[in-house]
This record gives structure tokens, sequence and C-alpha cells, in this order.
């Protein structure tokens, strides 16, 4: 199967301390990559390199076999915005816009019309159950369906990669593996490859791939052949 993203001997500094060592990591289109490790083992910086966000100190990341330190900043914004989808622990949703325009949000940075955006928003919120809080704020919404809107808004581009980082850690137990289930289901039904960093191994079961970050070692525990 196509790899869309890979990471060849990467390292990240933050000035003289290294946060990441040699990270090999590779995705397929579709693959779902779980990466668990205590607080502080750079799990974070570790997608902040993947997703172009941190320039290596050594090593290189490719998307789609274009090495992404070739790119200048304004090619690596474009990318980020069109190819890459993002998720957080706390949602992050914009207070004065609805979660239809939330979640729209992608394909309007990318110039699509609003009318366009808006229909695309809503075929993803009724996929995710959520078409009934349309026109709510985020402050109308529980805590579960605001991260199923961040989910949305990550997905309602059909990036070719998600980074979701702890996107579920606020959430109660029942809650966060629905909202993952229904995430991962969706993400893989689109043909979009997630890198997905959590704390809870029960998770990162349902990934076709699992590695885990010790001090800034990544190592791959399993990875299922197809
Ligand atoms: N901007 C930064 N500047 C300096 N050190 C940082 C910065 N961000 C993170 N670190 C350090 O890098 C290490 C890895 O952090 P991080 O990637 O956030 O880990 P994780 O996401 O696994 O909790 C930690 O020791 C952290 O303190
Ligand atoms: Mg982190």
């Amino acid at each position: 199967m196509s790899e869309v993203l890979r990471a060849k001997e990467v390292d990240l500094l933050y000035g003289e301390t290294p946060a990441v060592r040699k990270a090999e990591i590779s995705l397929r289109r579709g693959e779902v990559a779980a990466i668990t490790g205590q607080s502080g083992s750079g799990k974070s910086s570790l997608l902040y390199c993947l997703a172009g966000v941190l320039p290596v100190a050594r090593g290189e990341v490719r998307f789609e076999g274009r090495s992404l330190g070739e790119l200048d900043d304004e090619e690596l914004s474009e990318l980020r915005r069109e190819r890459f989808g993002f998720v957080f622990q706390y949602g992050e949703l914009l207070p004065e816009l609805t979660v239809e325009e939330n979640t729209a949000l992608p394909l309007r940075l990318a110039g699509r019309r609003k009318k366009e955006a808006l229909d695309a928003a809503s075929e993803v919120l009724e996929r995710l159950g959520l078409a009934d809080l349309r026109q709510r704020r985020p402050s109308q919404v529980s805590g579960g369906q605001s991260q199923r809107v961040a989910v949305a808004r990550a997905l309602v581009h059909k990036p070719a990669v998600v980074f979701a980082d702890e996107p579920t850690g606020s959430l109660d137990s029942a809650n966060a593996t629905a909202v993952l289930e229904e995430f991962l289901t969706l993400a893989r039904s689109q043909g979009t490859a997630v890198v997905l960093v959590t704390h809870d191994s029960q998770v990162a079961a349902r990934a076709d791939s699992r590695y885990t970050m010790c001090d800034g070692t990544l190592t791959a525990q399993m990875r299922e052949v197809s």
C-alpha cells in the first residue's frame, strides 16, 4: 500500500537538549499509528516534527515522497492547511463560531465557497451524529460533543494525515472510547492516516501499528501485516 508519511532518523533539539532521537516511523494511506509514552517523553515534539511545525535537527520527514525540509514556509503552511488535520486534547473550537462554522473552517481557509464548505461540514457532522448541534456555539455543547466537533473539523477537508495529540484526554473513559471509535472509523473510511498520541493502552489497541516513546526514543511495538 502507498506510503504517505515517513520519518527517517529524526532528531529534534530544544536548544542543546534532544527531545526526539533517531525516530523512524512510516504510515500508509488510512493507517492508524498509536504512540504511547509517559508525559515528557517527547510525543508532542515528535508530532510537531512529523507535521512540519518544528524543523528537525537531523534526519528527514517525507510526505508523499517529498522531504519537508525542501519546502519553504508558505509551502509548509499550505501543506498543513490542506493536507493535514489536527485534533488536540481540549478540542479548541472557536467560541464565536457555530458548530457548523467551526467544522467548515479548514475548507474556508483553503478558499472554498461558504455554501460548499458548510455542506461538507453538515455531512461530516451527520456522520458523527451531530447534525442537531449545527447551529449551536461551543459553549452550548458537552465536552464529548465538542471533541466530536473537533474530530469533524480535522476530517472535513479529507486530509491525507490527521495528527491527534491526546484527543480524548479530557473525556471520561466511556466517552473517550466512543469518540475515538467514531474518529478512527471515519478516518479509515476516507483513507486518512492518523498519528494518534494517547496514554491509554486500550485506545492504542485499536490502531494498526503501535509505538512507544521513552526519553525521546521511539520504538515500534507492533505492525499489522497487510
Ligand atoms: N518548547 C520547548 N522548549 C524546551 N523544551 C521543551 C519544549 N517543549 C517541550 N520541551 C521538553 O521536551 C521534552 C518532551 O516534551 P513533549 O514533547 O511535550 O513530551 P510529551 O508530549 O510526551 O509529554 C520534555 O522534557 C519537555 O520539557
Ligand atoms: Mg504532549
